[in-house]
């Protein structure tokens, strides 16, 4: 019998994570319950959110010592003692860094027939849909105006942004390093990139946003959609001005996450599917072979070597 590969969280990070904070160990294949799937895991995401989970409780409990690190992927059912699966379906799930996992049927969404299975992850995953609500339905951003946007590169940044090129909005990103900010510019169609890591920021915006912003999605400060620049033993800071900016410049600040949404992600998937079928929409995927190169591929994300929605390839694809 084949052994399950499990990846630990063996210390809660207070600093920077490490590839010391993980272990690998070959676990046994656990055998499903009644209504429950065995499952093989073929796509694992990676997210920036993953490196939160370990600082506690954020809209789902706080990965501990001693847990199979958590994250979310595509799998395969294997053994199926639940009404409505089969052998060989393919699902969403909570399925943590293993090989192998036993879950309840009714915490698994059942994948389309979208090929390539990657972008069910990518554009059509958390990342598309976060990026298109939070855009689309919380912002409502309009042609002529102008969006900032940070993490540009990123798996959600780099959809906001093109997404804003397409409802005619001026679109400005925030990236870390000269080639990524020209890569956001170039490849991505974005209007100006400001490099955080060497250029002056407020000279940047002065220049490329003279107008002022109507729309900064925040993926970096904690402002709106995530507070990346916190999770890994950065200092908790937060917009600086707080509250005479708010009155004097009429801001508004609104928090949310994906799942708020959850009911209008038909419509989300629909135009992100027609955007990407079209060419409209750049899909960019960084996909890393191997669960055990999980550590580093997180680490990796956190410091910014990523471009577009990272994942790990655990097994290969069904045909
Ligand atoms: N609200 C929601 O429901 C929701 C859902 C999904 C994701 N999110 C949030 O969206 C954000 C992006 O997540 P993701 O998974 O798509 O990751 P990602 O953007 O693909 O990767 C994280 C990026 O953040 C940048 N970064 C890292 N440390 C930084 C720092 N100190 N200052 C500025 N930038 C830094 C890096 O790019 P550079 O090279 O440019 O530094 C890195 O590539 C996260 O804040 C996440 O929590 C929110």
């Amino acid at each position: 019998m084949s052994k399950n590969t499990q990846i630990l969280l063996v210390e809660r990070p207070t600093g920077m994570l490490q590839a010391s904070h993980f272990q690998l160990r070959e676990g046994e294949i656990p055998a499903p319950a009644e209504g429950q799937l065995l499952l093989r895991s073929v796509l694992l995401s990676l997210d920036a959110a993953n490196r939160a989970w370990m600082q506690g409780a954020t809209y789902r409990d706080a990965v501990n010592a001693g847990d199979v690190m958590a994250g979310g992927g595509i799998a395969q059912v294997v053994e199926s003692r639940a009404d409505g699966f089969a052998e060989g379906d393919l699902v969403f799930g909570e399925v943590g860094w293993q090989e192998y996992v036993a879950v309840d049927a009714r915490h698994v969404a059942r994948c389309s027939d979208h090929r390539p299975l990657t972008q069910q992850l990518s554009v059509l995953g958390i990342a598309g849909k976060t990026a298109y609500h939070g855009l689309v339905h919380l912002s409502g951003i309009e042609a002529g105006e102008t969006l900032l946007v940070s993490a540009a590169a990123g798996s959600v940044g780099t959809i906001v942004g093109q997404i804003g090129k397409i409802r005619g909005a001026k679109v400005v990103g925030v990236a870390g390093g000269p080639e990524k900010c020209a890569w956001v510019v170039d490849e991505l169609g974005f209007d100006a990139c400001i490099d955080y890591k060497n250029d002056d920021v407020p000279a940047g915006l002065a220049k490329h946003c003279d107008g002022g912003i109507d729309v900064y999605f925040d993926n970096t400060g904690g402002a709106c959609c995530g507070a990346v620049s916190m999770y890994d033993g950065g200092p908790i800071t937060g917009p600086v001005g707080i509250p005479g900016l708010l009155v004097v410049k009429r801001i508004r600040m609104e928090g949310f996450i994906v799942m708020d949404f959850a009911d209008r992600d038909d419509v989300a998937e629909r135009d992100l599917a027609a955007w990407t079928a079209s060419g409209e929409l750049k899909v960019i995927e960084d996909v890393i072979d191997g669960l055990e190169n999980a550590p580093e591929g997180l680490i990796g994300l956190l410091a910014g070597a990523n471009r577009g929605k990272r994942m790990i390839r655990v097994s290969a694809e069904p045909s």
